[in-house]
């Protein structure tokens, strides 16, 4: 059995159709969903009116990657609509312990979103409170930007360190993935895979995950 997950990210897709995008990737185990508030990050997309209707809309489980100032305050709202997966960031939380419980409370998993220059080494004792780490491989903000190499070490110490404490996080790669890069995020450990402009940027969209999983699984 393979423990490889694909999660496509609509900030590539129509916003216009939405329903119908994120109905045309079957072989998708999560969409990913890309909550930016123009201060966290320097871009705008979309917020919980939204995610309200994709959670109704969506035939999989919505992956919400919230890049948003106090999520403290706005977060647990995404799980309590039914988000299946409520990641923040931790450069902008303030009590992350309170606010996974919280999450995980409200019935979401709870995932910690760390930028590319974040390093992991002082939230280890946090992981026992946590369903997912999402390493960034790619300043946070904009779909279709390079794979940030540089975050490789990161990635497999985290594999290393969430192996100590048992293994059941899930470690989440975003930014960059793609044909040329999935390989090398997986062989350093990651096991959920974000893809917005390798996905919906494609022909056909629901190939290029099913392409991406057996690289992935290679
Ligand atoms: C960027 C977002 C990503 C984005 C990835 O800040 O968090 O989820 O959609 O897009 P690609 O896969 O094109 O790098
Ligand atoms: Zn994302």
């Amino acid at each position: 059995m393979s423990s490889v997950q694909i999660s496509p990210s609509i900030l590539s897709a129509d916003f216009a159709r939405l329903a119908d995008e994120v109905g045309a990737v079957p072989s998708a185990d999560w969409i990913h969903v890309d909550v930016m508030d123009n201060h966290f990050v320097p871009n705008l997309t979309l917020g919980l009116p939204v995610v309200e209707a994709l959670v109704k809309a969506s035939p999989r489980p919505l992956d919400c990657h919230l890049m948003i100032a106090d999520p403290d305050r706005w977060a647990p709202g995404y799980a309590e609509v039914g988000a299946g997966s409520v990641t923040f960031h931790v450069e902008a939380a303030r009590a992350p312990i309170r606010l996974a419980r919280s999450l995980r409370s409200a019935g979401a998993r709870a995932g910690m979103a760390l930028k590319p220059a974040t390093p992991i080494e002082p939230y280890e004792d946090l992981l026992g409170e946590l369903d997912m780490v999402l390493l960034m491989t790619v300043e946070p903000g904009f779909g279709g930007q390079k794979f940030l190499d540089v975050v490789l070490p990161k990635i497999r110490r985290t594999r290393q360190m969430i192996n100590r404490h048992g293994g059941s996080v899930w470690l989440q790669i975003d930014g960059g993935v793609a044909a040329d890069t999935i390989e090398r995020c997986a062989e350093a450990g990651a096991d959920v895979f974000v893809a917005g402009s390798a996905v919906y940027g494609a022909e056909d969209p629901d190939r290029a995950i099913q392409a991406l999983r057996a690289q992935a699984e290679a």
